[in-house]
C-alpha cells in the first residue's frame, strides 16, 4: 500500500493538501506535533474519502525527533514526500529572537534537509515524487521578514538542486517546489509570536484550499516549480528559476 506523507498536516496548507490528495485517493501519513488534532482530520478523511491514515505526533525542531520519525515511517511505502512544516516571524532585524531564528532554522531548513536527503537515498530509483513547500519568499527579500526569506531561499535552492540532480542523473523519481503568496492560514498567528507586530489578515491571498489545488497539480505535472508571480495572483507552473551550472 502506498502513502502520501505530509508535515505540519494540522493545519494550513498542509491539512488542505491531505483533504486534496485523500480525495484524489492517496492514503496519508500525516505529522505536526497537535496528535488529537491530528487524529481528527484523520478521522474525517477515511469517513469521507474510505482512504487510510496514520498519525505520527512530532515535533520537527528537534534533531533527534526527526531522525527517529523517518525511521518510524520508513516501513511504509511513501510515494508522495511533502515536507510543509515551517514557520515565520515578523521583526526587524535588531528586534529578533535569537532563539525563534534558531527553531525556525531547525524547522525549515534543517528537518526539511535531513527528511529530503533519506527520503531521496530510499526511493531515487522509484516512481517517488519529493514536494517541499517554499514560498514566494524563497525567491524575493522582505522588509522585515528576512530570516524567514532566508529559510526559503535554502529551500528553494536546495530542492531545484535536487531536481536537476535527479534529472542529469537519469533517476525515476522527481522533486518539485511549490511558492505559494499569501494563503490563509494560522501562519501569520505563528509569526507574529513573541514580536511587537499585531495580528492582521492578509490582502490578496488564496485560500488554503487553493493552495492545495495548486500543490496537486504542480504534482501531476512535469513542471518543477509553481510559484506566485510577484505581480498577479495566480501561480504559474515553471521550470527551475535558479542557475544551475
Ligand atoms: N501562509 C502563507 O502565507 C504562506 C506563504 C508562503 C509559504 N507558506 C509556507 O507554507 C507552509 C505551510 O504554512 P501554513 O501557511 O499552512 O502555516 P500554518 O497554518 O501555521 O501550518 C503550519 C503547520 O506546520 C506544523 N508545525 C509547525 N511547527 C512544527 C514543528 N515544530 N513540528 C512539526 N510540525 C510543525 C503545524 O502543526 P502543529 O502546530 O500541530 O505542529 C501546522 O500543521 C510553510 O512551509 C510556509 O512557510 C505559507
Amino acid at each position: 500500500m502506498k502513502y502520501t506523507l505530509i508535515t505540519g498536516a494540522s493545519a494550513g496548507i498542509g491539512k488542505s493538501t491531505a483533504f486534496k490528495f485523500a480525495k484524489e485517493g492517496h492514503n496519508l501519513i500525516l505529522a505536526a506535533r497537535r496528535e488529537e488534532l491530528l487524529n481528527s482530520i484523520k478521522n474525517e478523511l477515511i469517513s469521507r474519502y474510505g482512504i487510510e491514515a496514520i498519525v505520527k505526533s512530532v515535533d520537527l525542531s528537534e534533531n533527534s525527533e526527526v531522525t527517529n520519525f523517518y525511521e518510524e515511517v520508513k516501513q511504509y511505502e511513501i510515494d508522495v514526500f511533502i515536507n510543509n512544516a515551517a514557520f515565520g516571524d515578523f521583526n526587524k532585524v535588531w528586534d529578533i529572537d535569537v532563539e525563534k531564528a534558531g527553531k525556525m532554522i531547525d524547522l525549515n531548513v534543517r528537518a526539511l534537509t535531513t527528511l529530503s536527503l533519506l527520503y531521496v537515498q530510499d526511493y531515487k530509483d522509484k516512481d517517488a515524487t519529493l514536494i517541499n513547500i517554499s514560498s514566494r519568499a524563497g525567491y524575493s527579500i522582505y522588509q522585515n521578514v528576512v530570516t524567514y526569506c532566508a529559510t526559503k531561499f535554502y529551500v528553494s535552492a536546495f530542492t531545484e538542486g535536487i531536481a536537476q540532480n535527479l534529472r542529469d542523473g537519469g533517476y525515476r523519481m522527481r522533486a518539485k517546489l511549490l511558492a505559494p503568496g499569501q494563503v490563509h492560514s494560522e501562519f501569520v498567528k505563528s509569526a507574529v509570536k513573541d514580536t511587537d507586530v499585531e495580528e492582521f489578515e492578509w490582502n490578496d491571498a488564496h485560500t488554503s484550499d487553493e493552495m492545495a489545488e495548486y500543490a496537486y497539480e504542480l504534482y501531476k505535472s512535469d513542471q518543477v516549480v509553481s510559484k506566485r508571480e510577484q505581480n498577479g495572483i495566480k501561480m504559474m507552473l515553471q521550470g527551475p528559476v535558479f542557475k544551475y551550472f
